[in-house]
């Protein structure tokens, strides 16, 4: 059953995931909101784990870094363990001043001028779409916890340094509100795995103003992100 970068057996993992980038966040969240906690991969050190969310069965993993990362590990998550929903609750850096640092974003969609989706499965759109039932619960969630989320599209971008680069065009005719970089290939691996997929992003840091947040406010912030998908995961899992 194991994967080459999953060790979990069949079961272990839960119906809908929540995959932040960083392994240790996946720990945080499972450590301070789930319950019967049982880590189910530890392979690379990108930790996963499966506990109870009031009552409800509910994974969270580090997906990495960039696209490569978040293909590999949502594939095998989607692919091999019978995953319907992955929602990312990632960072990302704010492109406009409507968005400020640590409001939350929800993606309806991601803009990429990425090779992956083409590179993958073929594909030729340079968007890609969230799954509209995941952002209505998340919507939800978020309105019952009297959280604000901010929707709009996004930009993947594979890269965060880019040198004098200045952002490509793409991203002013698509509006994009913030820049992460692994939205568009967890949307183009659920399309073509008939899966579910969502992305949250909390904003760390804006291209606007450079002001940046220090790693003990990201803590904070980030509750509020994994509050509203651990809310939407319930609903999910109904
Ligand atoms: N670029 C890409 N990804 C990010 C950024 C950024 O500026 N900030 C947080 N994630």
């Amino acid at each position: 059953m194991a994967t080459p970068h999953i060790q979990a057996a069949s079961g272990e993992i839960a119906k809908v995931v929540l995959m932040p980038g960083d392994p240790l966040r996946a720990k945080f969240i499972a450590e301070t909101y789930l319950e019967d906690v049982y880590q189910f991969n530890s392979v690379r050190n990108m930790f996963g784990f499966t506990g109870t969310y009031k009552g409800t069965k509910v994974s969270v993993m580090g997906s990495g870094m960039g696209m490569p990362s978040i293909g590999i590990y949502s594939y095998e998550l989607y692919s091999k363990y019978d995953v319907e929903t992955i929602i990312r609750i990632g960072t990302g850096g704010a492109y406009t001043l409507d968005t400020d640092l640590f409001d939350v974003v929800l993606a309806d969609q991601c803009y990429s001028g990425s090779s992956y989706a083409n590179a993958a499965y073929g594909y030729t759109e340079d968007t890609m779409q969230a799954s509209a039932g995941v952002n209505e619960a998340l919507r939800q969630s978020a309105a019952v916890q009297g959280k604000a989320l901010i929707e709009g599209c996004i930009h993947s971008s594979d890269v965060f340094y880019h040198g004098e680069q200045a952002a490509p065009n793409k991203v002013e005719a698509y509006h994009c509100l913030a820049v992460e970089m692994e939205s568009f290939a967890l949307f183009a691996n659920a399309k073509y795995l008939g899966k579910q997929a969502a992305c949250l992003i909390t904003v760390s840091d804006s291209l606007v103003t450079k002001k940046e947040t220090t790693a003990d406010e990201r803590q904070t912030a980030f509750t509020n992100m994994m509050e509203i998908a651990l809310g939407a995961a319930v609903e999910l899992s109904k």
